[in-house]
């Protein structure tokens, strides 16, 4: 259960058309036990007042670092000592960039540059904004600093772009918040996930790949980060953030992950394999760019890529192990094989013939499968679903030595 209880929460609401949701988050983090204060930017006034979060929160709402009244009641070095989380939602790009160059040129710059506390940010913005190089950049700055980075997610945003950048929905942040105070039920424990596709390169121009988005895995990586797990995700390519108190190791095809994943499997507690590996690669990548021929047809040899689930069970000790099965037809029956075949703990089965879940879909529903049992979990988000996943597979880990 998410607690905030006597945690002082200093919320900051920087300026974007997401400020509108910082009044529901003030609730979110109260319901969760915690006191809110606000600190705003002169932009964030542009599309909230003051006075609707001061109402919220009960409590005056900061906006100027040079006002006489403000310092004397409760100054920026107060503020700043009062903070167990200095939690900034929304967090606008140009906000991330003077974080990341350390200015302090208002009161939240001043006020974060001045704390001790855990800083965290739910960024929102455009999706062009996001994706661009300068925020991307300051993004690994500030996660280098060890700043938490809630979201953003990806969908359709008010300037009618769809694609990253939407901030968080208040209640998600507000749990987000809670697991940075929380162990947690994977605390002290080592979790390797895969997600995403692979490419398998034919010439230097194209490959063989899914349609896997990445965001099952994703979310299976930001539930075991926030239920305490140290939380490893090898990534084939996708268009997804790293999640939150994630460490993400990037790779292209098969083999790469195959290698990543025996290089951090051995000594972990659970292993994940999310990812929708291709079965077969080319023989042979060609050098350069194959040419269209007079024949009508073109025929790539194929060559078998190493299992890379079933190496991680033949480790010894074998970390509890999880497979995923995508299936259109005979589901379980094909799901229960590969369970059997892989010598796998548990064998996650999602029927990719039902609209609207499995493959780059938002939601998902699936059957757990292990050697002596069978349990449905019905159509919810993959995040909803990954924190649900995570909770039961924590329960069934072997007790720590
Ligand atoms: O990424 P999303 O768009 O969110 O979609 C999620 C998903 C549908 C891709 C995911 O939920 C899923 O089902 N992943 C497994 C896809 C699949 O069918 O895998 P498979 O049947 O080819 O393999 C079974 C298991 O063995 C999987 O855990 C797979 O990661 C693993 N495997 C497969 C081949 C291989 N060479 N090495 C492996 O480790």
């Amino acid at each position: 259960m998410s607690s905030l209880a006597n945690k002082h929460i200093l919320l900051g609401v920087t300026g974007g058309i997401a400020a509108y949701k910082s009044a529901d988050l003030i609730r979110r983090l109260q319901d969760l036990g915690a006191e809110v204060r606000v600190v705003m930017t002169s932009a964030a006034q542009e599309f909230i007042t003051p006075l609707t979060l001061q109402a919220l929160s009960g409590n005056p709402v900061h906006t100027s670092l040079l006002d006489p009244e403000a310092e004397a009641a409760m100054g920026h070095i107060q503020l700043a000592r009062w903070a167990d989380l200095i939690l900034v939602a929304p967090a606008s790009a140009d906000f991330m960039a003077r974080l990341a160059q350390g200015k302090g040129d208002d009161l939240l710059t001043t006020v974060c540059l001045a704390s001790a506390a855990t800083l965290a940010l739910a960024p929102a913005m455009n999706q062009g904004m996001w994706r661009n190089p300068g925020t991307q950049a300051n993004l690994q700055t500030l996660q280098a600093r060890k700043v938490h980075i809630f979201g953003p997610a990806d969908g359709s945003q008010a300037c009618g772009d769809v694609g990253p950048g939407r901030m968080l929905e208040p209640v998600q942040i507000a749990i987000a918040a809670a697991s940075l105070f929380q162990p947690g039920s994977l605390a002290g424990r080592k979790v390797v996930i895969t997600a995403g596709p692979t490419r398998e390169a034919i010439d230097p121009v194209r490959y063989i790949s899914n349609y896997s988005s990445g965001k099952m895995g994703y979310a299976l990586a930001l539930a075991a980060a926030e239920a305490g797990a140290r939380t490893f995700l090898i990534s084939g390519p996708t268009n997804l953030a790293v999640p939150d108190r994630v460490t993400r190791i990037d790779v292209t095809n098969a083999q790469q992950m195959y290698d990543a994943s025996l290089q951090e499997a051995p000594g972990c507690d659970l292993f994940i394999g999310a990812a929708a590996v291709a079965d077969y690669r080319p023989v042979t990548i060609a050098a350069h760019k194959l040419k269209k021929t007079h024949s009508d047809q073109m025929t790539i040899e194929l060559v078998k890529n190493p299992d890379i689930i079933a190496a991680v069970a033949t480790l010894q000790p074998k970390p509890f192990t999880v497979g995923f099965a995508a299936e259109s037809e005979n589901l379980l029956t094909y799901a229960r094989t590969k369970l059997q075949q892989k010598n796998l703990d548990l064998i996650v089965a999602n029927n990719i013939a039902t609209e609207g879940i499995g493959f780059d879909s938002d939601d998902n529903a699936v059957t757990l499968i292990d050697p002596n049992s069978e349990q449905e979990l019905t159509q919810r988000s993959k995040q909803q679903l990954a924190r649900d996943l995570i909770a039961l597979l924590a329960e069934r880990l072997p007790t720590q030595q």
